[in-house]
């Protein structure tokens, strides 16, 4: 008998709908939310409203491609935490209010935890154990991922997230939100040599980005003469302005290398500490082409076995979690109509 499962993202500033038929995609909707942008970040509550417009257009577009109508459907999944509470209120009410009508089961999913399981999509008979590097926006982790049903975190940020280090630093580069993708972008024509931002000595597993973040914000400020900070040395708004333009490209590059050699470092760390050799990436800072490029060298180098999913399952997607409310269907972890969405929530 086939598992067929609708399921909702409504986490952050995307409004997604997927169906999956016996773990295969048959349909992955987004609307993203462009209001955002001229605020230089997302907005939470302009985010809920959004989502209230999307939602249903969203979720019968996916039913619509899928060719299943609503009646048809095995289960409601739905992101329940970690994100912005109004965001995820919209997506879970949404999706309880279908389930109660429908007469189907609901699926609490974890959208960090899809992440992690988005690359099941594309590689149904991926081994376990592997780990997983997973960074999104407010993430970064390292996680050692059993089955399907039992992952934990190994390691992970102290501070700021490797996403949030990337749109940070665009920032201070005069870039607009969200501007790790630009970076990216821009990189591919810099040289990652060019300058040398500093390493974060941190222990164990973990990571911090807040430090990188500091000094480069220093090194702008100083014109590229220093990453400490220096009063004497801080240069005019004009000079500042000057500095990037004409090196735009090379610090681009440069600060891509540094964000992805801490992450990568971290994760050859954690496969000797493990033995686990199956190592994968997920999450939205997944579609960097300089990470997706160093973890498959690493890779090759050390010889491990890498998945990465593509680029539409590594942003925010609805898939992901279509993905985790089928192995979650075929564990009976159903949830209950009055479960709370929960903006943090650990494992
Ligand atoms: O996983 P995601 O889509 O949403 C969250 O759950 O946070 O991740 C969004 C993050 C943003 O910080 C965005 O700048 C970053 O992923 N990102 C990238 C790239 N594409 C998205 N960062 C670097 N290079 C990219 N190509
Ligand atoms: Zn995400």
């Amino acid at each position: 008998m086939s598992v067929r499962i609708l399921a909702i993202e409504s986490s952050c500033d995307e409004t997604a709908a997927a169906v999956c038929v016996d773990g295969k995609i048959l349909s992955n909707e987004i609307a993203t939310q462009a209001v955002h942008a001229t605020f230089g970040g997302v907005v939470p509550e302009l985010a809920s409203r959004a989502h209230l417009q999307h939602i249903i257009p969203v979720v019968e577009l996916a039913l619509q491609k899928a060719a299943l109508s609503i009646d048809t459907i095995d289960a409601v999944a739905y992101t329940q935490s970690p994100g912005l509470i109004g965001s995820l209120l919209v997506g879970g009410q949404f999706a309880k209010s279908l389930a109660l009508s429908l007469k189907k089961p609901l699926i609490a999913v974890h959208h960090m935890q899809a992440h992690v399981l988005a690359n099941l999509i594309e590689h149904p008979t991926l081994p376990f154990p592997f780990l997983c590097l997973t960074v999104s926006g407010g993430h970064t982790q390292l996680v050692q991922c059993d089955s399907p049903t039992h992952m934990t975190v190994i390691g992970e940020t102290i501070d700021d997230a490797a996403g949030e280090a990337f749109d940070k630093t665009a920032k201070l580069l005069g870039l607009p939100y969200p501007g790790g993708p630009l970076i990216d972008q821009l990189a591919q024509n810099g040289r990652a040599d060019r300058f040398t931002f500093p390493e974060p000595q941190i222990a164990a597993l973990d990571f911090s980005f807040s430090g990188l973040k500091t000094s480069i914000l220093y090194f702008l400020q100083n014109a590229g003469k220093s990453h400490a900070y220096h009063p004497e040395l801080i240069a005019s708004v004009e000079e500042q302005r000057a500095f990037i333009e004409a090196n735009l490209p090379d610090l681009c590059a440069s600060i891509q290398h540094r964000i992805v050699s801490i992450l990568l470092h971290k994760l050859k760390k954690a496969v000797a500490l493990t033995g686990i050799k199956q190592i994968a990436l997920a999450g939205g800072v997944a579609a960097n082409g300089g990470l997706r490029k160093g973890i498959q060298e690493m890779a090759q180098q050390y010889n491990y076995t890498c998945t990465i999913p593509s680029m539409a399952y590594c942003t925010d997607n609805a898939a992901m979690i279509a993905i985790t409310g089928y192995y979650k269907y075929l564990n009976n972890q159903f949830a209950g109509l009055d479960l709370r969405s929960t903006a943090k929530a650990t494992w």
